[in-house]
């Protein structure tokens, strides 16, 4: 089973993810934290190729043996993470990563070109959209700081360099199902996503049973 969650910053992917994995017993990849290591690593002066990051099992990011995760969601690391994802070259390796993650293991990936690029023959696509404000409000709530109108302005950079880069820009799959978040309490969002999934089962079971 791989299930790709995508959509812009702050729209509740990684809540939806990790319930998602619960549920189904599945690996949760935030794909974001890839880019966000490589951030790091670069603003640490090491290259590209020198560059090795290991997800562990329960989701710890280490950049060449060292657990960077505490460092990986600051305010910089958010718009430097998506410039470093504008850059063909580091996409290239991050692809590559995440298709070797993918396949070893049943997992639900998220991130901005899941459904597109990284897993095109997902089982499950699903894409979360909700206004820049409401995702202002999601984020300021989760860090427990920051002001409504800066960090709504600082979403909209990100997703505008986000959606209008010439690689993998983010965008919904054409057969992603869309779920608009803003009126939603997450519960439900949960409850839609994991009614495509058990859908998708029924599917993969009636298809084995009824092979001739
Ligand atoms: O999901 P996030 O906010 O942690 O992602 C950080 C940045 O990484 C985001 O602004 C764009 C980039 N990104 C990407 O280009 N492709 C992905 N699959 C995941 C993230």
């Amino acid at each position: 089973m791989k299930i790709a969650i995508d959509g812009p910053a702050a729209s509740g992917k990684t809540s939806l993810g990790q319930a998602l994995a619960r549920q189904f017993n599945l690996r949760f990849v935030e794909t974001g934290k890839m880019y966000r290591a490589v951030a790091l690593a670069f603003d640490r002066g090491i290259k590209l190729s020198d560059i090795d990051i290991q997800v562990t099992r329960n989701g710890r990011f280490l950049l060449n043996g060292q657990d960077t995760t505490s460092e990986l969601h600051t305010q910089e690391m958010d718009q430097k993470s998506s410039q470093v994802a504008t850059l063909p070259d580091v996409r290239a390796r991050m692809v590559e990563l995440q298709r070797k993650i993918a396949d070893r293991h049943d997992v639900v990936m998220e991130g901005r070109d899941i459904g597109t690029v990284v897993l095109p023959d997902a089982d499950v696509k699903i894409f979360l959209s909700a206004t820049a404000h409401e995702r202002a409000r999601r984020r300021i709530e989760q860090r427990r700081c920051g002001d409504l109108e800066q960090v709504e302005q600082e979403l909209m950079v990100r997703d505008k360099r986000d959606s209008e880069r010439a690689v993998a820009p983010l965008k919904p799959a054409t057969d992603a199902t869309i779920i608009e978040t803003d009126q939603k309490p997450l519960k439900e969002v949960i409850s839609e996503a994991s009614n495509l999934v058990r859908d998708r089962l029924d599917d993969v079971v009636w298809a084995a049973e009824n092979r001739d």
